[in-house]
């Protein structure tokens, strides 16, 4: 059968795990989608940076190699960043190309103009690795809980602030020195100060919102305070009460409207947010039939994240071989605009 064809937008941390695992899970994701899965080319910004895969032949600096690629069926972005990421995703949807994408940044502020270009040319846009790395979230909150209505979304979605703050109360080390940890394991954003100000948690919880609620929830919606003003010291005070500091992002709807917030907070020693430590993210959703659901995994680094990725890709390649398409697009970020309780 004709092999599915991939063009990736990036080649870093998550771009080389979504390179790893298509190489080295391809019998098993042929079995499973019943074609190959291939990637035709990869775009980057440097093209003489080495690379930790052997993808030399692949690599190119045009878009145009990609979105004008009548071979490629699925764009996979893969760069980060608001701009030109948007545009090169509103590009390839228009150009007849589905999307898979790990980026908040975008999909927390256009997901609704993204997603009307996706279903305007019938085409998938997904974006699992976009909130909790390697957590499935989106897909259980879109799918498994639809019958629900969801009052709360609650949980533990950064993971370099995570590892801070665990690495900080465990053993005692500077902010400093656990931020450069963190961005040598592929945790961070490349603009760190999105990670500790509490804006790529934002931009997560805005985007869980959105599904949970089926309101139009913009990061610019969010009141948002992360953790750069804290020390050791209230660390230590912390610990002492009994407690333990975690960045929280929180969305509630009541009938009051929605109210979307990340902040440190308080936790319990014995509360279950306190166990959750390092990289780990943990997301709490309470709907009127399931109850309580907790969804928990590594929410950063490379093969967590590229496996979330590669799990939409195989299912749009799945929607390709039997000829759908917009299979599971999203009613969400839809036309009833967020009414937010007052900060
Ligand atoms: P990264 O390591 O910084 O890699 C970015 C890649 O994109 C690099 O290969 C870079 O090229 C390329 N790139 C950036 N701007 C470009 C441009 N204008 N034109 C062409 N290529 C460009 O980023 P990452 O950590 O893999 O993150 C990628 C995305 O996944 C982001 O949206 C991030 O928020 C999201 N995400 C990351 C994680 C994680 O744990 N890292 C987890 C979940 C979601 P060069 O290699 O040539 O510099
Ligand atoms: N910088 C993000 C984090 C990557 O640390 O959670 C995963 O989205």
């Amino acid at each position: 059968k004709k092999a599915i064809q991939v063009g990736l937008l990036g080649l870093g941390t998550v771009g080389t795990g979504v390179v790893k695992i298509l190489a080295n899970n391809a019998n098993s994701i042929a079995q499973k989608v019943g074609a190959d899965i291939q990637i035709k080319k990869i775009m980057v910004r440097n093209p003489d940076k080495p690379r930790s895969v052997a993808v030399d032949d692949l690599i190119t600096t045009r878009l145009e190699d990609i979105i004008d690629n009548p071979d490629i069926d699925i764009v996979v972005e893969v760069m980060g960043g608001e701009m030109p990421a948007k545009d090169y995703m509103l590009r390839a949807l228009q150009a007849g190309k589905h999307v898979v994408t790990a980026n908040k940044d975008v999909m927390a502020r256009y997901g609704r103009e993204l997603f009307a270009a996706a279903e305007e040319n019938k085409l998938d846009l997904m974006f699992e690795a976009s909130v909790g790395g390697g957590i499935p979230i989106i897909r259980p909150l879109k799918q498994c809980l639809a019958g629900n209505k969801i009052s709360e979304v609650m949980g533990i979605v950064n993971g370099t602030t995570n590892y801070m703050l665990t690495k900080m109360t465990n053993e005692g080390l500077d902010f400093e020195e656990v931020l450069a940890e963190a961005q040598a394991k592929g945790y961070a954003e490349s603009d760190p100060t999105a990670d500790v100000g509490g804006l790529d948690a934002a931009r997560k919880i805005a985007i869980l919102a959105s599904i949970a609620f089926g309101a139009r929830v913009s990061v610019d919606d969010v009141s948002v305070e992360g953790i750069a003003s804290l020390s050791k010291a209230d660390i230590g005070y912390a610990s002492e009460l009994g407690y333990v500091i975690k960045l929280l992002g929180i969305a509630k709807e009541d009938e009051k409207g929605i109210d979307v917030r990340v902040h440190p907070a308080f936790v319990a020693k014995n509360h279950p947010l306190a166990a959750v430590q390092d990289v780990f993210n943990a997301i709490f959703v309470k709907g009127d039939a399931v109850g309580e659901a907790m969804f928990y995994g590594r929410g950063a680094g490379e093969m967590p994240t590229a496996s979330a990725v590669v799990a939409d890709i195989i299912d749009v390649a799945r929607d390709i071989q039997h000829g759908v398409s917009s299979r599971i697009l999203c009613t969400c970020f839809d036309q009833k605009p967020i009414c937010p309780v007052e900060k």
